[in-house]
């Protein structure tokens, strides 16, 4: 994808330096094979859980496990959907952001490095660790000083402030049907923009096309990754809406995962919806492209609500160095080049 807009303070590269750096020094001090207890504790918590009435972030070694380890996936997921929701709004800044279901606060983080500078934040979660950690991490970060983090919980009684943009993030599969539905109703009432990322798995998937339909029935646009807002042309069970985001391993991924791979890949699957006028991208890239000797072959979502495949080979001329460029989840063609 391209690089993100980055309006004032701080890179977005920067902004992941320090996360990073914040994170590594909540484990300092935490003997490795305690830190992968937790962990190990924390995954086997969230295999095969249905929602329940209690947070699974109990204490803080629960929160500094989940945060060591998932936090900068879920930021880079959610770094890159705001990035394609950023290519179809140029020019917008959110001077508000409500993080429903933020826990340690991944979404701020990626917001703060999408868009610099400061704007006023609030942070909601039923977890009060979650939040306290939330809080001390974001110390590091200095467009999140003045955040806000509540202690509150997801349902048909939750009320949010109105802001110009809310995230939803690696939440609706931890909720009942009930409370997912109510979840985007309340942000659909309260924001001009509402992202929502879930794990890029068919359920994941199906949680996101559920809450784009509620958003679309809300009077909202799609802006990325679909090029309309018009249904989904995937069959459902047949495949799933999913990119992809390249994520550094930590020491102690590696130490839980084993292996010595420096990277790992986060799937995931979004939907960034607004009332502001946006552009869409002209048509997506939803596959991996395939780069064949004098050909790339990429696999498109179009406006005309298809799927297809076109072929870019050396004749198109600049388009196929393009070509070569593109990543999965990219617009196609990129913006400025559409004819
Ligand atoms: C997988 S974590 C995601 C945290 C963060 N949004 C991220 O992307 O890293 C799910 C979060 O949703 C919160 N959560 C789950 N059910 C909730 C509810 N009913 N009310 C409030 N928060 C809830 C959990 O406490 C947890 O912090």
């Amino acid at each position: 994808m391209n690089a993100p807009v980055s309006a004032g303070s701080g890179s977005a590269a920067s902004v992941a330096d320090r996360l990073r750096a914040a994170l590594a020094g909540l484990l300092d001090g935490l003997p490795p094979r305690q830190a992968a207890q937790a962990v190990d504790r924390l995954i086997a918590n969230y295999r095969g859980r249905t929602p329940t009435d209690a947070p699974v972030l109990r204490d803080r070694a629960d929160v500094v496990a989940y945060a060591a380890y998932r936090m900068p996936a879920t930021f880079e997921a959610v770094c890159a959907a705001l990035e394609a929701f950023a290519d179809a709004v140029p020019g917008w800044v959110p001077a508000s952001h409500v993080d429903i279901g933020g826990g340690t606060g991944a979404a701020t983080w990626a917001v703060s490095a999408t868009w610099g500078g400061e704007r006023p934040v609030t942070v909601l979660d039923w977890a009060e660790p979650a939040l306290a950690l939330g809080r001390e991490i974001a110390a590091a970060n200095p467009a999140l000083r003045s955040a806000v983090w509540q202690r509150s919980r997801i349902g048909a009684a939750l009320s949010i402030e109105s802001a110009d943009l809310v995230t939803i993030s690696y939440v609706l599969g931890e909720l009942t049907e009930a409370d997912r539905a109510s979840v985007v109703d309340t942000a659909a009432a309260a924001a001009q923009s509402v992202v929502i990322i879930e794990p890029g798995t068919p359920a994941g998937y199906a949680r996101v096309i559920e809450a784009r339909d509620r958003l679309i029935g809300a009077g909202f646009q799609v802006a990325a990754p679909c090029p309309h807002s018009a249904a989904c042309p995937i069959v459902p069970g047949e495949d799933w809406c999913h990119f992809s985001a390249r994520v550094s391993r930590s020491s102690l991924h590696r130490q839980v995962k084993g292996g010595s791979l420096a990277y790992e890949d986060e799937k995931f699957s979004y939907v960034a919806a607004t009332r502001l006028p946006a552009t869409p991208a002209a048509s997506r890239v939803v596959r991996r492209p395939q780069i064949r000797k004098g050909q790339v072959l990429l696999d498109l979502c179009g406006p005309d609500e298809s799927l297809h495949r076109t072929t870019v080979t050396k004749r198109h001329g600049p388009l196929y160095k393009e070509a070569r460029d593109t990543n999965w989840g990219d617009a196609w063609p990129p913006p400025g080049q559409e004819d």
